[in-house]
């Protein structure tokens, strides 16, 4: 039978306020991504999100992953079939380019017979993609924590107790770079001290499901004032979030926006997308939970 591969990676969720380009969350949508080894050649297809703006051939970054890992096997298959199949909204701030490395990668290293482990998996992918914070908590699932000690990567799990988040994101066309752009190359001290207190308080809060404390943990003067900008309406978007009973950070780099709360989120949502509207932007949103889905576990098919 030919070989075939099926791996299912999740949307997440980076910085949750103060934790820039740190802290990471695993949510409950997904790519999946299959590949089946042909006689020859490339065909790539891509379903759902991202159909019709994600490109179909060599230069489509599931591709481009999959093909780093076949250089350092020393081993690809004659030819491939890629199937994308995506929930996960693309240039949202919702970790699509993390989740398309990681599937490429993961797709492939089934496929040649696992040569990498999760350490060089996490290290591959956030090389290739840019942004660790994404990268880890789609590879391990949840909440995690990376940081780079002298170029390597530490990973560490939080548990944290089921919960809930509202994602809203406006029709804006907004690319991480470009978000990236806007951000100053130094901080004043009082600033950077506001957010290392912070992304403490944050990951108690979230280990104990204190939604009080959430308010005050999801705060930034590292990214957010910068972006704000960028983003019209987000300021009275944050508000209309935190008036409904959340706490409201800025997704990644945006344009999309996570509110924490214990229930009502279908209402926080829409009240956040009614403060974009006001600002002149449609929005779609999610009520999401925390995924526990753990990809690197992904196994051949036939
Ligand atoms: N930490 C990165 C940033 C996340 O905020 O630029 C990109 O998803």
């Amino acid at each position: 039978m030919t070989p075939r591969i099926s791996v299912t990676v999740p949307a997440t969720t980076a910085n949750l306020g103060p934790g820039l380009d740190c802290i990471g969350l695993a949510l409950n949508l997904y790519n999946r991504v299959t590949f089946e080894e042909s006689s020859a050649g490339l065909s790539v297809s891509v379903k759902g999100e991202g159909k019709g703006i994600i490109p179909e051939d060599e230069t489509n970054l599931v591709v481009r992953a999959a093909e780093r890992v076949f250089q350092l096997a020393g081993r690809r298959p004659a030819g491939l079939r890629v199937v994308q199949e995506n929930q996960i909204p693309v240039k949202s701030g919702l970790g699509s380019s993390a989740a398309a490395v990681l599937a490429g990668i993961l797709a492939a290293n089934g496929l040649v017979g696992k040569p990498l482990n999760q350490e060089d998996i996490l290290a591959l992918a956030s090389e290739i993609e840019g942004h660790p914070d994404n990268v880890a908590p789609a590879l391990y699932g949840g909440l995690t924590l990376v940081v780079n000690e002298a170029g390597k990567l530490i990973v560490t799990r939080i548990p944290i107790p089921k919960m809930s988040v509202a994602v809203v994101l406006p029709e804006l066309n907004l690319s991480t770079a470009e978000a990236r752009t806007a951000l100053p190359t130094q901080v004043p001290l009082a600033d950077a001290i506001y957010n290392a207190g912070r992304v403490g308080l944050l990951v108690r809060a979230l280990e104990t499901g204190d939604y009080h404390a959430l308010g005050v943990a999801t705060q930034d003067k590292l990214h957010q004032p910068y972006r704000l900008p960028l983003i019209p309406g987000l300021t009275e978007v944050f508000e209309a979030g935190q008036a409904a009973g959340a706490a409201v950070a800025l997704s990644g780099a945006g344009p999309s926006v996570i509110a924490f709360a214990p229930a009502g989120h279908q209402d926080i949502a829409i009240a956040m997308g009614e403060a974009f509207a006001t600002a002149g932007l449609k929005s779609r949103y999610w009520v999401l939970s925390v995924s526990r889905v753990h990809p690197a576990l992904a196994e051949l098919i036939d």
